[in-house]
């Protein structure tokens, strides 16, 4: 049985100097068959894993010799860290190293659905020259509404303001006189203003019992009809049947999801509308990105089970 066991897509020099030191399995399909996981994890002191891998109380009862698993990535939402606590397994995480990339997509998403990129490039390689239906709208001088001012949240913002954009935002662990916030002359604001005041609502909020569902009918119809929506975060935070309805009946212009509420999703009237944009989980996914996630991951995990102390650590054990 090896030290490390690595459930998920997780490779390069990284994990090569980790598997110097220690005994490492990858098995990057292995998140797939749950039992499989439990039988493969049993023996094993580490587990690495993306957001794919359920680690669930059962998982880490299963896994008596855990020590550590680190989540390559920042959600936490697959992974059960109070049973982790309870059971004396630490969590690591990588909570910076991607915050960039994710910023950089949310950015390009609202860039092409205020210019309708996608459709634009589609017609146009199908031959046309449609100038008239690509009229796009600037994004001077609008507003972008920032739901979950953490880290991806705040450089999102950053970005944005360089577009001369105005920034409000949510996020009910902040206070107004939060240092990031008054460096952006960002407004915080209730979750409603933010929705009735905001061209493009952006969404950064995690997955967790409070945000579940909570962009739901009542809340798309508080936007303004002319506002797109963006979220590289989360899907479960959003009702998807209301967004769709939202989008059919023109309570919404336009939506761009990196993230579903079901994953890999089950296409349907999403994948038919025009003014949606549809892309695979991919804000996190830059060559860069992944090489700072897996340096941090393999290098925590290491010193976890070298008996240092984990840099990153979630909880305490
Ligand atoms: C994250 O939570 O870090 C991103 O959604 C990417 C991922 O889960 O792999």
């Amino acid at each position: 049985m090896p030290d490390i066991l690595i459930s998920e897509n997780i490779r390069g020099e990284a994990v090569d100097a980790l598997a110097k030191q220690f005994d490492v399995v990858v098995l990057p399909e292995l998140w797939k068959d749950q039992a499989e996981l439990m039988r493969q994890v049993a023996e094993c002191r580490a587990l690495i894993v993306r957001n794919q891998t359920k680690v669930t109380a059962e998982l880490l009862a299963a896994a008596k010799k855990l020590v550590v698993v680190g989540r390559a990535g920042v959600g936490l939402d697959n992974v059960d860290v109070e049973a982790a606590t309870r059971g004396g397994v630490l969590i690591t995480s990588t909570p910076d190293q991607n915050a960039i990339s994710v910023a950089e997509l949310a950015i390009g998403l609202m860039l092409s659905l205020a210019r309708m990129i996608p459709v634009a490039n589609e017609d146009t390689k199908a031959g046309h020259w449609n100038r008239q239906r690509f009229l796009g709208n600037e994004l001077y001088g609008k507003t972008i509404g920032i739901l979950g001012a953490g880290k991806i949240g705040y450089l999102t913002a950053r970005r944005a303001q360089a577009f001369g954009m105005k920034v409000l935002a949510y996020d009910p662990f902040l206070s107004r006189d939060n240092v990031l916030l008054s460096e952006l002359q960002a407004e915080l604001v209730g979750l409603d203003e933010l929705l009735e005041r905001a061209d493009v609502v952006s969404c950064h909020l995690p997955a967790t019992k409070s945000t579940l569902g909570l962009l739901n009918a009542e809340r798309f119809a508080r936007m303004k009809p002319s506002a797109t929506f963006i979220n590289t975060a989360r899907g479960e935070v959003v009702v998807e049947s209301d967004l769709v309805a939202a989008l059919k009946t023109g309570q919404l212009a336009g939506a761009a999801l990196d993230v579903r509420s079901k994953e890999p999703p089950v296409a349907g009237e999403l994948e038919q509308l025009a003014n949606v944009i549809l892309v695979p989980h991919i804000a996190a996914f830059t060559h860069e990105a992944q090489q700072r996630v897996t340096n941090t991951i393999c290098q925590d995990v290491g010193r976890v089970l070298s008996g240092g102390k984990a840099e990153n650590a979630v909880n305490r054990v």
